[in-house]
């Protein structure tokens, strides 16, 4: 099955049941690791929307979720540079936060969060993601919890886009190449 977005055809990547199978098991790493802790989930939007509804549902304690907004892809690259459309706006101050992203490419997103989280002192920050292109991830931290860990290929679905389509599709599909 394919789909088309603009003037681009995208394969079925990792169907709907694999994702979710993956991401209960991410949420049980959580629910074993994370327990006792002062956790803060935040999402970044727009691409982890999806991955946050899903994997909040299956934790079993309690914390608040918040959103960040930032933004570097246009179409098909990063655009090199992140733009922060919306900032932190919890207190962070002593708290585990636990960044919840869609995908990990360059890392520069990871690293530009990183450094808004840090002015409000956490006690620790764990980063998760769905996907992580390992080939490309150019930064210095570790990823704390990784979906699936994928090659240098432009996917969407399941809350990521190509130019702001492709969102809603309940699996990942790769760019046709
Ligand atoms: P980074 O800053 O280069 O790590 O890029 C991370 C951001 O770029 C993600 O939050 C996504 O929004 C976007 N992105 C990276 N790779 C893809 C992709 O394959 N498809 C859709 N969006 C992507
Ligand atoms: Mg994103």
């Amino acid at each position: 099955m394919a789909v088309t977005l603009f003037d681009k055809t995208f394969a079925l990547y990792i169907g709907a049941e694999t994702i979710q199978e993956r991401v209960k098991e991410m949420a049980a790493a959580m629910n074993a690791g994370l327990r006792g802790e002062d956790v803060v989930f935040i999402g970044i939007l727009n691409g982890a929307f999806v991955f946050v509804s899903d994997l909040l549902r299956h934790l079993d304690f309690n914390a608040p979720v918040s959103f960040v907004k930032l933004s570097s892809y246009k179409g098909l690259a990063s655009s090199g540079k992140v733009i922060s459309l919306i900032g932190v706006g919890e207190n962070l101050k002593g708290k585990t936060v636990v960044v919840l992203e869609d995908i990990v490419d360059s890392g520069k997103t990871i690293s530009a969060i990183l450094e808004q989280i840090s002015v409000f002192k956490p006690f620790q920050v764990r980063i998760a993601t769905l996907l992580l292109k390992p080939d490309v991830y150019n930064g210095t931290v570790e990823i704390d919890y990784v979906g699936f860990r994928i090659p240098n290929r432009f996917v969407v679905g399941y809350g990521l886009d190509y130019d702001g389509l492709g969102r809603n599709l309940k699996d990942l599909y790769v760019l046709d190449e």
